[in-house]
């Protein structure tokens, strides 16, 4: 389903935030292929959504490099950066960040504005891909949190990303929802789209193909699965 299925390659991640003396993270190893799922879990102030920042481009490493592909992304500059954070990776939050005023189908392409060509059938396509389709038309506040967090997944992926960076996603839905989130999560995976997600819930993190645990900001590499 993804445009792009470039292996993801961090090595020797590190990052200091100007001022402080302490690194938030150190010595970040990863590697995430077309459809791999990565857990990253530990304790707050770990350095997990400092990651996230990194790989997405919100932010620049103090060491070491970040490759999506043939991509240097912490080099990237100008419309390059601009372009890899619009059309290769796709942010999913704890909040879900619809806006309010928009329908769900309207918010699904919210992420095309910035580039001429947005397509509601495509929009449509991905709701009826993560089971929303039926509320297409409807308000976030008419929505369930977890259908919130499907129309959030979808628009994460309006411009053809094939990398998930998520945040806590079911930090903040019951159990069965959760379960249901990185059910679609799985599914997108098998399809090719790389998932990375911060978890605090080691039950969703078992489920997925790895698990990157940070403590004091350096990776304590655990083997979930095989
Ligand atoms: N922009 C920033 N400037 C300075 N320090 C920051 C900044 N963002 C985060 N930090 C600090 O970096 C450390 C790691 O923060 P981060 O948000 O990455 O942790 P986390 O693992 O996501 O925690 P949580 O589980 O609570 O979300 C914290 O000590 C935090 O205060
Ligand atoms: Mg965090």
């Amino acid at each position: 389903m993804p445009k792009d299925t470039s292996t993801l390659t961090l090595t020797g991640v590190s990052k200091t935030y100007p001022g402080a003396e302490i690194p938030v993270l150190r010595g970040v190893e990863l590697r995430a292929g077309a459809g791999e799922t990565v857990a990253v879990v530990g304790p707050s102030g770990a350095g997990k959504s400092t990651l996230l920042h990194l790989i997405g481009a919100l932010d620049t490493p103090s060491a070491g490099s970040i490759r999506l592909g043939d991509i240097d992304v912490t080099a990237l500059t100008g419309a390059a950066l601009a372009v890899y954070r619009a059309t290769r990776v796709g942010f999913v939050f704890q909040d879900h960040h619809l806006l309010p005023q928009l329908s769900a189908r309207e918010n699904v392409l919210l992420p095309t504005l910035a580039a001429p060509g947005g397509d509601p059938a495509r929009a449509d396509a991905l709701l009826t891909r993560v089971g929303v389709a039926h509320r297409a038309d409807a308000f976030p506040a008419q929505l369930s949190g977890g259908e919130r967090q499907r129309v959030a997944i979808a628009r994460a992926l309006i411009n053809g990303a094939g990398l998930l960076l998520c945040d806590e996603p079911t930090g903040n839905l019951d159990r069965d929802t959760g379960t249901g989130i990185i059910d679609l999560f799985l599914d997108l995976a098998a399809e090719g789209v790389t998932v990375i997600m911060v978890t605090h819930n080691l039950t969703h993190a078992a489920r997925f193909t790895r698990c990157l645990e940070l403590r004091d900001g350096a990776p304590v590499p655990l083997e979930v699965m095989a």
